[in-house]
């Protein structure tokens, strides 16, 4: 089994999944715009070729290049699990007729009108929305929406460029930031609580799920430098809360043809019951999600998924045992992070629970919170039980404080 990998040490994450691909008996092959010398060693130690491009978002040029070098070497499967790199690799399976998604179904996951409308046709509630390209289209828009509205990138990541409107003076102020942006989506503000619909598929049917809840909704969380974004996943997955939201996730992945892979969905729930989707992407989340995912069941999802890609199945899942929060936190002041309050007795009382501490500490630089939902770092704690896990959730929220100056 020969797997060629788009971006293999880029971003964060992207390492593992390369460790699991080896691990589960694949030859992997890297693809990457850097000399395989600036690979990381951890991540080279896992390849066994490399292919170097010289442009990652050129994407008729990277397609061109890893068809013809990847012609006559025998490869079984090519992949990617960034983002802006998803259709590149479907075009390539499609031209080696390799299975995988095709660059159509792979569409459905990136282009966030095309998504809309593919889900809505299959009869599930999505937001009402429309592609707009100027601002006349917009104003049509806001007409038939009405107000609040959201006004987003078609092809978006990390809220940039989110804006919610709740007048037409917003909407004006709205437009006028967003003239690089060639295409958005104008829709429906929808209250309610925001959650995820995660899964590894085969064959488009889900043998792992995962739900977790955001706390605040991210567009909040991502416009206001104060709050401390945390991510809980949700242990029982049968409860009355949770159960239309994977019902919905299920159906989204009918609507759109699934084939075999990660998938990584947001979706809402209002206050009266009714849920509604959000977004989805044919790539694990981000921010650690996947790691979040593995302590909650202690398995090791980025082997799994590799296990599903090459060889159709992934081993028997362990029970969810926990409920698992990550905490991410953003300093006070700017520069380099002078001190840390709150830390040394949350993790004396809390230690045993810490999976993860990865906050920065003093002397490091801080990140820029706006590009990154990281930030200067997090905690990622688990607890059998909801309550507990909200618990100390808010706890490292509201008593940790990094100061930088
Ligand atoms: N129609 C909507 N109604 C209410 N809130 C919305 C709507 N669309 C977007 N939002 C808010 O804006 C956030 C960002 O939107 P969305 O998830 O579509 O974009 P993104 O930039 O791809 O996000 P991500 O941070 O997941 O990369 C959502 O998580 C949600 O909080
Ligand atoms: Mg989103």
């Amino acid at each position: 089994m020969r797997v060629l990998f788009i971006a293999p040490a880029y971003p964060a994450e992207m390492p593992e999944f390369v460790r699991g691909l080896a691990e589960v008996g694949a030859t992997v092959i890297g693809v990457g715009d850097s000399p395989v010398q600036a690979v990381p060693q951890s991540v080279r130690r896992y390849l066994s070729d490399y292919l170097q491009v010289p442009k990652m978002f050129d994407e008729d040029d990277l397609v061109r290049r890893v068809v013809e070098w990847a012609r006559p070497r025998n490869i079984d499967r090519v992949e990617a699990l960034w983002e802006p790199l998803v259709i590149a690799a479907a075009r390539i399976r499609e031209v080696l007729n390799m299975p995988g998604m095709s660059a159509d179904t792979v569409r459905g996951f990136r282009d966030k009108q095309l998504m809309k409308e593919r889900i809505r046709a299959a009869g599930l509630r999505v937001p009402h929305s429309a592609r707009v390209r100027t601002a006349a289209d917009a104003w049509a828009a806001a007409e038939r929406i009405g107000f609040p509205l959201i006004l987003k990138p078609i092809a978006g990541a990390g809220s940039a460029d989110t804006h919610r409107c709740n007048t037409p003076a917003e909407l004006e102020a709205a437009l006028r930031t967003m003239r690089h942006v060639t295409e958005a989506s104008c829709e429906e503000f929808v209250d309610g609580e925001e959650f995820t619909y995660d899964t590894i598929c085969v064959g488009g049917r889900p043998v792992y799920e995962n739900v977790a809840q955001y706390l605040p909704r991210p567009l909040i969380a991502r416009t206001n430098e104060w709050i401390s974004p945390v991510i809980i996943t949700v242990r029982n997955l049968d409860q009355p809360a949770i159960r239309p939201g994977l019902a919905l996730g299920r159906g989204v992945l009918d609507a759109l043809g699934m084939g075999t892979g990660f998938t990584h969905m947001e979706w809402y729930r209002k206050s009266n019951g009714e849920v509604v989707f959000g977004e989805i992407g044919c790539r694990p989340g981000g921010a650690r999600l996947v790691d979040q995912m593995n302590f909650t069941s202690d398995v090791d999802l980025f082997a799994e998924w590799a296990r599903a890609v090459c060889w159709g199945h992934v081993a028997p899942l362990p029970e969810r045992a926990y409920n698992t929060a990550i905490i991410f936190k953003r300093a006070q002041g700017r520069g380099q992070i002078r001190h840390i309050t709150g830390l040394k007795a949350y993790l004396k009382r809390h230690g045993s629970a810490v999976m993860v501490d990865a906050l920065l500490r003093p002397g490091q630089t801080r990140r820029d919170w706006t590009q990154t939902l990281v930030s200067d770092g997090y905690l990622i704690v688990r607890h059998p039980s909801w309550d507990g896990a909200k618990q100390m959730a808010d706890e490292a929220a509201r008593h940790i404080a990094l100061f930088a100056g």
